[in-house]
């Protein structure tokens, strides 16, 4: 077990209705002007924003809004967003929405906090912001738990560059989730949201060492009773209670638990996944889906004990007649797992297929961001991301 620090400030409001508690619970905070931030429509269709917006009118605060923000949330909405903010004197960004709306307003929180520097210089690693301004969400999607994370990612639509950045910062002071927000999601969008969380917490899962056990046991609780209440779900969308259980777990797998002394993270396939997104414009937890086999058959005979634990302990396969078998039966349940939840295990059944080129601009993008290697279960270099892309097709 490695030493660790654990912060998770954001205050959770869970439950059915807390939604009507948000004017009460930012009055709380000090709050008095707010920028509402918000999606292509699925709030204002459902009637949340009117909802939310009449909550905070019931409690005097001043408001003004921003809709628009699109899966894989673009820098030109956060400059716009920031602009809006300061002149309005925002004084917290209130997101209404999934992970793209809660990390555009992270992203537009850095941007009002140092408004001398373009904001884009932090994705892209140039400088490392100093301030930001409180965040707060409205959760409509179990999925990216960003709403306790101390991550955003963003996407420049002029390079093509889809970049996360981490910063405690950012990590929302409030999160108010009432599950019964996310019956109206498609399936894909519930299925991805269950895919993602499962592979918050597996990247934290394949490491090379330090592991605890109560680490462990957290993990793999939440690993298996993801996957049952995604098949619930898959089956009767409306189960509330399977609802609550999904979005619960998409806080607690990005919101660090799941790693604590364990030897870093690996966060390869999300590496792989994110330069899918910026090149492609895929759907985050689908993209993940259809890379994390291919990943997983690259890297396990360099971290066997863990995939054989894996194999084992949450995907309950019979042992193999070695190792490396029980490992790879291991893969293939996660991957027959994902089927079943129509979600896709290629690039082709992603609905995307790369050139050669593309997979080399990929990999050489992926590699650059990185530092040049990424990764934990094994470290990979711009070879091999190349040719897990390849293996992915
Ligand atoms: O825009 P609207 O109309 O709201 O539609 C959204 C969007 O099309 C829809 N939706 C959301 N709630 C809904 C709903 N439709 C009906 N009813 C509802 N209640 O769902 C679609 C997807 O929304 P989005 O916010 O994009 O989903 P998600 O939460 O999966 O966020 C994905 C983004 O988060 C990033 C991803 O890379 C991607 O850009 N991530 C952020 C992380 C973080 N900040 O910690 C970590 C993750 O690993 C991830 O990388
Ligand atoms: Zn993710």
């Amino acid at each position: 077990m490695f030493n660790f620090e654990y912060y998770a400030p954001s205050r959770v409001i869970f439950g059915r209705g807390v939604e009507e508690r948000t004017g009460a619970l930012l009055r709380e905070l000090g709050i008095s002007r707010v920028l509402i931030h918000y999606g292509g429509g699925s709030a204002v269709k459902s009637g949340l924003l009117g909802r939310v917006a009449a909550s905070l009118d019931g409690v005097g605060i001043a408001h003004a809004s921003l809709g628009g923000v699109v899966p894989n949330p673009r820098v030109s909405k956060v400059r716009e967003g920031a602009q809006l903010a300061r002149e309005f004197g925002a004084q917290l960004i209130l997101a209404v929405g999934g992970g793209s709306v809660i990390d555009s307003s992270k992203a537009i929180g850095y941007a009002v906090a140092e408004p001398e520097h373009d904001v884009w210089e932090i994705y892209d690693r140039q400088r490392t912001p100093k301030a930001c301004l409180p965040v707060a969400c409205v959760l409509t999607i179990a999925a990216a738990g960003s709403e306790m994370s101390n991550s955003s990612v963003i996407t420049n639509e002029n390079t093509g560059e889809k970049r996360g950045y981490r910063n405690n910062l950012c990590r929302p002071r409030l999160a108010i989730m009432n599950p019964e927000l996310t019956a109206a999601l498609p399936p894909y969008q519930t299925a991805a949201g269950c895919t993602d969380i499962l592979m918050h917490t597996l990247e934290r899962y394949f490491t090379q060492g330090g592991n605890m056990e109560l680490t462990d046991q957290i993990a793999e609780g939440l690993l298996r009773t993801v996957m049952k209440n995604a098949i619930i779900l898959r089956d009767d969308p409306a189960n509330y209670n399977a609802r609550a259980e999904v979005m619960w777990a998409s806080s607690l797998s990005h919101n660090d638990l799941t790693g604590l002394g364990a030897d870093g993270m690996d966060f390869v396939s999300h590496g792989l996944e994110h330069e899918l997104g910026g090149m492609f414009d895929v759907t985050h937890g689908a993209g993940l889906s259809a890379v994390w086999p291919s990943w997983a058959r690259y890297v396990y005979k360099d971290c066997l004990p863990r995939f054989v634990k894996f194999a084992r302990d949450v995907m309950e396969v019979e042992p193999g007649a070695s190792d490396e078998e029980t490992a790879l039966k291991g893969i293939a349940a996660l991957e027959d797992f994902f089927c079943s939840i129509h979600m896709p295990v290629t690039l082709k059944e992603l609905g995307v297929e790369p050139t050669e080129d593309q997979i080399l601009t990929m990999a050489a993008s992926f590699a650059k961001s990185s530092g040049g290697k990424k990764g934990s279960a094994k470290v990979l270099y711009e070879a091999d991301m190349a040719a897990i892309y390849r293996m992915a097709l």
